[in-house]
């Protein structure tokens, strides 16, 4: 192996530029010449690939989103897309591929090794931690942070106002940052997909909550959850049924996307860049990085594409005790 080509895909995350910058430098220090494609998949398609060395990343380890860019490539769908790629991969004579992204990514990536016998080495990037073979994926931690911050201040008006607050939280199918930020912001009730408890009992937690003299309430929805049709509609149901409340929405959106990766995020991206230039160096692909028990692990792509992350039931359990 002499050359290793490295790409971010799908929904940006904090921490992406710091794994960047870990796999390029970890090339240099192993001798390999790295090249950086931007705009995902589409990049290697339309030959967006350039040589990268050591100083090409320097002063991004604290910054959001990829310098790279990121896309969703119908053309690499197809077969004709993907033979566009990988003939500009061997223009250069590039041996293997780093693909910083989500499960979505990882499908493409397989794909692609699987029809070129190309290796591939996947990095999680999502703020979803919804990848299994890794207990945290680049930017949950930062994305926690940066939902918590904010939690904090709309409970700061919900207070002054008597109001109940339901606030629409990202995560895609996935309630982690649903139920961690839910509990982190000490909120009355967390509604997650993984977990469907019911209007009724939605209801009768927030009677409860008010008549232990609560005068004030923040309900955490996952995106995903499916107790109401949507947020706005659940709002209006229980704002019907609970006269004494006033009800207000916030959907926070994609600025949980946003934002300089926290230290946690910073050291994890860094690890994994390294842990995929060396596993590639020891002739391993079609697989993903990870960390699991604090240690660099690699997951089959088609386990880490396939399985599903588990929600810690210990935390429901916890915020059931803590609303009292
Ligand atoms: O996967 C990350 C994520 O932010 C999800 O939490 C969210 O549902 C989705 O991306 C939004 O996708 P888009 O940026 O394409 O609107």
């Amino acid at each position: 192996m002499k050359r290793i080509a490295v790409l971010t895909s799908g929904g940006d995350a904090p921490g992406m530029n710091a794994a960047l910058r870990a796999v390029v430098r970890t090339s240099v220090f192993y001798g390999y010449e790295c090249f950086v494609v931007y705009h995902g998949y589409q990049g290697l398609i339309d030959d967006e690939i350039k040589s990268a060395n050591a100083r090409s990343v320097n002063n991004i380890i604290n910054k959001g989103g990829t310098i790279l860019k990121s896309a969703r490539s119908l053309e690499f769908r197809t077969p004709e897309g993907r033979q566009k790629a990988y003939a500009n991969i061997k223009k250069r004579e590039i041996d293997a591929l780093v693909v910083i992204g989500g499960d979505g990514s990882f499908t493409g990536a397989l794909i692609f090794q699987n029809e070129f016998n190309f290796p591939v080495i996947g990095i999680p990037g999502t703020i979803d931690n919804d990848i299994s073979g890794t207990q945290y994926t680049l930017g949950y931690d930062t994305a926690l942070n940066t939902v918590v911050e904010v939690i904090d201040k709309i409970r700061d008006t919900a207070s002054s106002h008597n109001r109940l607050f339901f606030v629409e939280v990202m995560g895609r199918d996935a309630g982690h940052i649903a139920l961690n930020t839910g509990i982190g912001a000490g909120a009355e009730e967390i509604l997650i997909p993984e977990e469907d408890r019911g209007l009724g009992k939605l209801l009768e937690s927030l009677k409860h909550s008010e008549k232990s003299g609560k005068s004030s309430s923040i309900v955490v929805v996952a995106e995903g959850d499916k107790t109401g049709k949507n947020v706005f509609e659940l709002a209006a149901y229980v704002e019907q049924n609970l006269p004494y409340y006033e009800v207000r929405v916030s959907v926070l959106g994609h600025m949980q996307r946003g934002g300089s990766p926290s230290c946690f995020d910073r050291v994890l991206a860094s690890r994994m860049g390294v842990h995929a230039v060396e596993s590639l160096r020891e002739g391993k692909s079609k697989a993903m990085v990870g960390i699991l028990n604090d240690k660099m692990e690699l997951t089959p792509l088609e386990e880490a594409i396939k399985g599903k992350s588990k929600i810690n039931s210990n935390l429901l359990r916890v915020t059931d005790i803590l609303s009292i």
